[in-house]
């Protein structure tokens, strides 16, 4: 069989570190099966170039078959590189541009994982984040910036369509894992895209009878995520909740280090992105402190994308083993727990 082609967008910070890891234990568990295209982008590059993410190069990324990224972010408040210009004219570009509907973070407390919840119990769901629209489209702007009656502001696009495709993956998904979907949203106040949501939500629930939906608020749904995350299984929701609930998730199941994404669009039209819900982490960049698990388990939803599900298990296994020794007071450098996970698959 031919290799799946892969561009890897290390980035920046603990990105190229992270990356290599999860490219090691990729090509552990799946020798060959990947043809590789590394692609320099970031802020390094932003800084030497000026160039963020030139046209010829999304054309090229968009004719791979996968994505693997690290992460993409400066120094915080570098002055030369303007506000979100990295995190939207390239990473959202990059979802945007191909797609990516579906953004699919899954949660899981693994056995010996310390949760900093004194209670908490079994976790084991999946947030399906809407990828595309929401305040993230970039639809707004500012006036009379700088006197005292400047005004600015983020608008929030909804289409049905776009709500309509990520609802529908979502139920798929509960279909197959506990039978439960809860809506998060904040209908109570944002009136106008939360009705559309939560119509589209029981219009499609019609065509899945056997899952039950709950609805919570996006304010309750951080309490129950503390108190009781158990109780999810499948999570839909808007694109901007989603980035927020996705790191409490995280950081329940035993933190950001270990929390694996794939934005996905599941036509297969464009390749699909796997990555690390982390960002560059630049407090604890080039010293090897960084945890490669996030990015390492990102590379296993790529596998079981491309439906090499034996092997994703295997990284799984791997890396549940790995964390089941995991001794905190003693710390391993990035690179050598890419190493002893790859070398269990
Ligand atoms: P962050 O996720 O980079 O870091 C938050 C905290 O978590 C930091 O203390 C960091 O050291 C720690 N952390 C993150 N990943 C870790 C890992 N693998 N192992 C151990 N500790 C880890 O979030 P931030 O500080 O808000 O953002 C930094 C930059 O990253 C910003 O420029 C932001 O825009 C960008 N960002 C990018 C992505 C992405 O590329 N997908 C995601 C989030 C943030
Ligand atoms: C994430 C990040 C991004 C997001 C930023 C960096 C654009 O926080 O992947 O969660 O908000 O989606
Ligand atoms: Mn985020």
């Amino acid at each position: 069989e031919s290799p799946i082609k892969l561009a890897v967008i290390p980035g920046d910070g603990i990105g190229p570190e992270v990356t290599d890891e999860a490219l090691k234990v990729l090509d552990a568990v799946a020798p060959h099966a990947f043809a590789v295209t590394r692609y320099t982008l970031g802020a390094e590059h932003y800084l030497a170039t000026g160039e963020v993410l030139p046209d010829s190069v999304l054309d090229e990324v968009r004719g791979q078959d996968a994505i693997l990224l690290g992460a993409i972010g400066g120094k915080p408040n570098d002055p030369n590189i303007p506000p979100g210009l990295l995190e939207r004219s390239l990473l959202l570009r990059l979802r945007f541009e191909l797609d990516h509907h579906v953004n699919l973070r899954p949660s899981k407390l693994y056995p010996g994982v310390g949760s900093p919840l004194a209670n908490p119990g079994e976790i084991d769901f999946v947030v399906v984040r809407e990828g595309t629209e929401g305040p993230y489209t970039g639809n707004g702007g500012a006036i009379r910036v700088g006197t005292p009656h400047e005004m600015a502001t983020e608008v929030s696009v909804n289409t049905a369509y776009g709500i309509e495709r990520v609802v529908r993956d979502a139920f798929a998904r509960a279909q197959k894992r506990r039978k439960k979907l809860t809506l998060v949203h904040k209908t109570n106040v944002l009136v106008h895209a939360g009705s559309m949501w939560w119509r589209i939500v029981n219009e499609v629930a019609t065509e899945f009878p056997e899952v039950t939906v709950d609805y919570l608020h996006i304010d309750a749904a951080t309490i129950f995520m503390t108190t009781d995350p158990g109780r999810f299984d499948v999570i839909v929701t808007d694109n901007l909740f989603g980035d927020i609930i996705t790191d409490l998730a995280a950081a329940v199941t035993g933190g950001i280090g270990l929390a694996a994404s794939g934005n996905l669009n599941p036509s297969r039209s464009t390749p699909s992105m796997f990555e690390p819900v982390h960002g560059s982490a630049p407090d604890i960049a080039g010293q090897q402190k960084a945890d490669p698990t996030a990015a390492i388990l990102s590379a296993a939803m790529l596998l079981d994308f491309f439906d090499m599900s034996e092997a994703a298990e295997r990284i799984e296994k791997a890396v549940e083993a790995d964390i089941a020794e995991r001794d905190a007071d003693r710390p391993r450098p990035t690179a050598a727990i890419g190493d002893a996970i790859a070398a269990r698959v």
